[in-house]
């Protein structure tokens, strides 16, 4: 069964949470540049580049692997084009946070605004908080779907803001948590140590399922 986006290419977040986001862009007049991880048909991407104009955007990134539908890259290319957004002025970094984490920070890569909305288990969300590191002072990270249904999500949330004092918590629209960094960061914002604990809490989530599953409730 086909994803919904793949043909109505629309945004999978709620008419509250995209407001959310883009009040965001429109209050902190952002410059620098906005990164999204996990697009899916680009519906909210086109409507957080919409915030700006053509000639004042600034520069967009998307990070995600383009397998969640056929022909994702390209369907996301026609989306936008039909809001009036020039796909080209797009970076598309094919593949995950694993990948292009490493050589972004390299090159001494910087975001203003994050939005986290790839793969909601513990560990993945957790891979991905790892962009932290690269958020400049004053900057947002939003992660989408901190439901009861993806775990996770939340989970991820909870250690990264025990463990990082940098960050404080903005609000909550639905399932779409905003976070703002405050402070210079003393510490890298994912440690090994918190890879170690968001893989055992998943298989712990995973095992707990299947239990439930198999005796049917
Ligand atoms: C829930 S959809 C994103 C919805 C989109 N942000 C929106 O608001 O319409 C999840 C997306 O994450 C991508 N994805 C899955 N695993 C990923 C990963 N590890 N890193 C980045 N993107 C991932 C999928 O290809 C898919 O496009």
């Amino acid at each position: 069964m086909p994803r919904a986006s793949a043909t109505t290419l629309e945004s999978e977040c709620t008419l509250a949470e995209r407001a959310a986001l883009t009040a965001v862009l429109r209050d902190k007049g952002y410059t620098g540049a906005h990164l999204e991880v996990g697009t899916a048909a680009g519906g909210t991407l086109k409507e957080l580049m919409g915030v700006y104009d053509a000639d004042s955007r600034p520069p967009f990134f998307v990070v995600d692997p383009m397998t969640y539908f056929d022909d994702q890259l390209a369907k996301v290319k026609t989306n936008l084009t039909g809001a009036g957004i020039d796909p080209e002025t797009v970076t598309f970094w094919i593949g995950t946070t694993q990948d292009h984490l490493p050589p972004a920070r390299a090159a001494g890569q910087r975001f203003d605004f994050i939005f986290l909305d790839g793969d909601h288990r513990h560990y993945p969300t957790t891979v991905d908080l790892g962009w932290a590191d690269l958020v400049t002072l004053g900057g947002t990270i939003c992660l989408h779907d901190r439901t009861e249904k993806f775990p996770g999500v939340g989970w991820s949330i909870d250690r990264f803001l025990d463990r990082n004092p940098a960050y404080r918590f903005v609000s909550q629209t639905d399932s779409l948590v905003i976070l703002e960094k405050t402070a210079e960061a003393a510490r890298q914002a994912v440690t090994t140590a918190d890879l170690w604990a968001a893989s055992w809490a998943q298989r712990k989530f995973k095992t707990a399922r299947s239990i439930r599953r198999r005796l049917g409730r």
